[in-house]
């Protein structure tokens, strides 16, 4: 499965770049807040724009809000109230993953955590059964466009292999870098959605996506 992210598509005509990846099963929603990371992006009321554009189309994709910001607590509600299905929040920056977590599924979205290459998996050792899916960064978060971090692969099969045992519901992610000459690795690692933003929207998307989605099944490019 895959979520293109649309930090890398053209802001001056999101839904028309957001129409050409419409057959992608999720759409990545790159938050950013100019303190966990440098630059800001999108709040909740592009959030709401977007849903509303999707449900016109008759498109049914699920949006996948990635929260890099200092103080998720204060956002969770807007962005799910804004139409957000999945809610991350990265470990690194609450002392109250518990209860994060929970407060997303009290709303009815899927509860995800997202991990910095330098955080340790052991960061939800204590959580596992709380989260609907797991985020492995693969670049340090805070921009489109940066190089797969190689040394994040046995961190994606530890946490696959976690996953499998603790929790089997809950979906594998992986973000940074991804590309059709490592996406295959990344799938046989035990990534089961792919975050892709500067590979899909940096050329024609439809076939972008299209291209990803033959290489990570090991199919050579048409
Ligand atoms: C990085 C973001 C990513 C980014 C990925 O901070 O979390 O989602 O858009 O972009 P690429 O696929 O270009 O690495
Ligand atoms: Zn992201």
């Amino acid at each position: 499965m895959f979520a293109p992210s649309i930090l890398s598509a053209d802001h001056g005509n999101l839904m028309a770049d957001i129409r050409k990846v419409r057959k992608a099963e999720y759409l990545h929603i790159d938050v950013m807040d100019g303190h966990f990371v440098p630059e800001i992006t999108i709040g909740p009321r592009v959030v709401k724009a977007i849903k509303r554009y999707l449900e016109e189309e008759n498109v049914r994709q699920r949006l996948d809000a990635h929260l890099m910001v200092t103080n998720p607590g204060l956002q969770i509600d807007k962005f799910v109230l804004s139409g957000a299905d999945i809610i991350t929040v990265h470990a690194e920056v609450t002392g109250h993953l518990h209860r994060l977590l929970g407060r997303i599924r009290e709303l009815g979205a899927m509860a995800g955590v997202a991990l910095n290459p330098a955080t340790p998996l052991s960061f939800i050792e204590e959580v596992v059964e709380d989260l609907d899916l797991l985020l492995i960064m693969t670049v340090n978060p805070g921009y489109g466009g940066q190089s797969f971090i190689p040394t994040m692969l046995p961190k994606i099969e530890r946490a696959s292999r976690l996953l499998k045992k603790e929790n089997p519901h809950a979906i594998l992610e992986v973000d940074g870098g991804v590309n059709v000459n490592n996406v295959s690795l990344i799938v046989d690692a035990g990534a089961e959605l792919l975050v892709a933003g500067s590979a899909v929207f940096n050329s024609d998307p439809e076939k972008s996506l299209e291209d990803l989605r033959r290489a990570a099944k090991g199919e050579p490019k048409e």
